[in-house]
């Protein structure tokens, strides 16, 4: 078995997988709420609560312990005050029971929630939406990956953060505004679609996100009916902005199997959109479950499976933290 650990951000999370059946055995996560407060996840405080939380679940996996073959953890990217908690956790195990290390990439952990208890998809164009990232991967195989598509500034799920933010709804937003934007009225406010008429197949959130800004500073008082209006109309903006990018990849390429993977995809509204799509184009669409979509120790443990499974381990606990993407 493989114990695996995630603290890249605000989730404490470790699951125990069976390397030979890829079956979930353990898995739990202590989500802090604690940021809601500020908006945002404020990297010293979340730094706190995962040396609260991680040995609390820690505790619970000691009837593993004996059968574990490797310790696996995020290392990149993510807060760096955050992914040393983890690190530091997962080489103290590794020390202690003389097994090896392995590192995970938390971009490429999303892309394996798809391949949870399951065997791998490949090739796959892959739309990673997430609160640090939004990008179009081309995923040939496990070890060939290449990005199609970034972000310039802002992730679609860093906007509904902001969005949320500029509402005093609360942190994380993506779920907030989604439920509001449920009864509003979606073609109320016109957003700009980013980059709409940019043959670039690149995203962009900032200036959609300073236009509902100015849009709320013109309604001065809020109220509920607006914000959900606003949420509806912003939803719809974000969403047409990914479609319409997605829709360019799909134009230019044979593309049999797509999936979305990363936080925001469990977005209903653009899961159906872009379902919708899908069927268009006769692509097959693939999505994580509900609960593997934020982030989760299972699909840090499932890639780990495939790393074990090469012989990418680390034997010395040399192991250092990435706060930045660099390559998958
Ligand atoms: O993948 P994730 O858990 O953490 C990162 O790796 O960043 O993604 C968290 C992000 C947050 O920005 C959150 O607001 C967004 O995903 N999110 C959503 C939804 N649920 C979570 N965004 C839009 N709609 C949702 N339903
Ligand atoms: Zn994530």
């Amino acid at each position: 078995m493989i114990l695996s650990i995630e603290s890249s951000c605000d989730d404490s999370a470790i699951a125990i997988t069976d390397i030979e059946t890829k079956k979930l055995i353990f898995h739990k996560k202590i989500s802090q709420v604690e940021h809601s407060i500020y908006g945002g996840v404020v990297p010293e405080l979340a730094s706190r609560l995962h040396i609260k939380a991680l040995p609390l679940i820690f505790e619970e996996t000691k009837e593993y312990l004996h059968k574990l073959k490797a310790v696996a953890v995020t290392n990149e990217p993510g807060l760096s005050v955050t992914l040393m908690e983890g690190v530091m956790m997962a080489k103290a195990i590794a020390l202690s029971l003389n097994i090896p290390l392995i590192a995970i990439n938390h971009l490429k952990g999303h892309i394996y929630s798809l391949f949870i208890e399951k065997d791998e998809i490949f090739p796959q164009i892959i739309l990673l939406v997430s609160g640090g990232h939004t990008q179009i991967i081309e995923a040939k195989s496990y070890s060939q990956m290449s990005i199609l598509a970034n972000t310039l500034d802002d992730s679609f799920g860093e906007s509904f953060d902001k969005v949320a933010k500029m509402l005093q709804l609360g942190y994380p937003g993506g779920p907030i505004i989604e439920k509001l934007a449920k009864d509003g009225d979606k073609e109320r406010f016109s957003f700009p679609v980013p980059l709409s008429q940019s043959p670039k197949l690149a995203f962009s959130f900032s200036g959609l996100k300073n236009a509902v800004r100015m849009e709320i500073e013109n309604l001065k008082e809020l109220s509920e009916e607006d914000k959900r209006d606003v949420s509806a109309s912003f939803q719809k903006t974000a969403s047409t902005h990914i479609l319409q990018k997605v829709k360019k990849v799909f134009k230019s390429r044979d593309v049999k199997n797509f999936a979305i993977v990363g936080g925001a995809s469990a977005n209903l509204y653009l899961r159906e959109k872009i379902e919708h799509l899908c069927n268009q184009f006769s692509i097959k669409l693939h999505l994580s479950e509900l609960e593997y979509c934020s982030d989760n120790s299972a699909m840090i443990g499932r890639l780990a499976i495939e790393k074990y499974k090469r012989g990418e381990i680390i034997n010395d606990l040399n192991l250092e933290v990435n706060p930045r993407f660099k390559s998958f």
